[in-house]
């Protein structure tokens, strides 16, 4: 089988933020996998300017850009802020629109309280619908994040492990039915084969 190119998007450029922790700790698990090819991006690392917006910038980005067009599905990793996403984390999904289209995103939410970003996820499932993206199912969510992680960012609770196994299980399925869907069905919004 051929691997899947699934790219992580963390979510917030918050100084201190701890949201990068479940994202490294989940490009290291994917990297184990033979059916994943992935790479880390960091919203943080995207000089967006403060007076402009959307796809029109897209060119400025262009490892973005191209890891998206490659891609078939992404994973964000996003941080609830009064039950909402980044305003950071929006601005860079928003330098694309067609690229997206017909591949899969899962969501790892990540909060201080009890419920793991639910909310937040909730929120972000009306957001990429628009975007043409299809949404898993199987979320990974990262409740009380502070003690789930060390200071170092080493991984308290194994029991994880299984849960980000069956996570990338089903995006999996779901990007490789995607990818075939969009190499042999036609569609007016991938035309040519992705
Ligand atoms: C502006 C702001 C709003 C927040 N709102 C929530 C919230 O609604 N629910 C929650 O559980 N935690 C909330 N938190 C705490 C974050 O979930 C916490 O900082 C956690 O570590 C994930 O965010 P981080 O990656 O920025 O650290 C908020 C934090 C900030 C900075």
């Amino acid at each position: 089988m051929d691997r899947l190119f699934l790219p992580v998007l963390l979510g917030t450029n918050r100084q201190e933020r701890n949201s990068v922790f479940p994202a490294r700790w989940l490009v290291g698990e994917m990297e184990k996998r033979a059916d994943i090819e992935t790479r880390l991006f960091d919203v943080g690392d995207f000089a967006l300017p403060q007076d402009d917006y959307g796809q029109g910038l897209k060119d400025r980005f262009p490892e973005w850009r191209d890891a998206i067009i490659r891609a078939d599905g992404l994973v964000i990793v996003s941080p609830e802020y009064n039950h909402g996403y980044p305003g950071s984390l929006k601005a860079v999904l928003d330098l694309l629109l067609r690229e997206y289209v017909h591949k899969a995103v899962a969501f790892v939410g990540v909060s201080a309280g009890p419920w793991g970003g639910t909310r937040v996820i909730e929120a972000m499932v009306t957001m990429v619908r628009e975007l043409g993206l299809a949404v898993t199912f199987s979320d990974l969510n990262f409740p009380k994040v502070q003690k789930t992680f060390d200071s170092e960012g080493k991984l308290l609770d194994q029991a994880y492990e299984k849960r980000a196994k069956d996570f990338l299980d089903e995006l999996v399925w779901m990007g490789t039915v995607l990818k075939w869907g969009r190499k042999n069905m036609p569609s007016k919004h991938h035309p040519k084969v992705t």
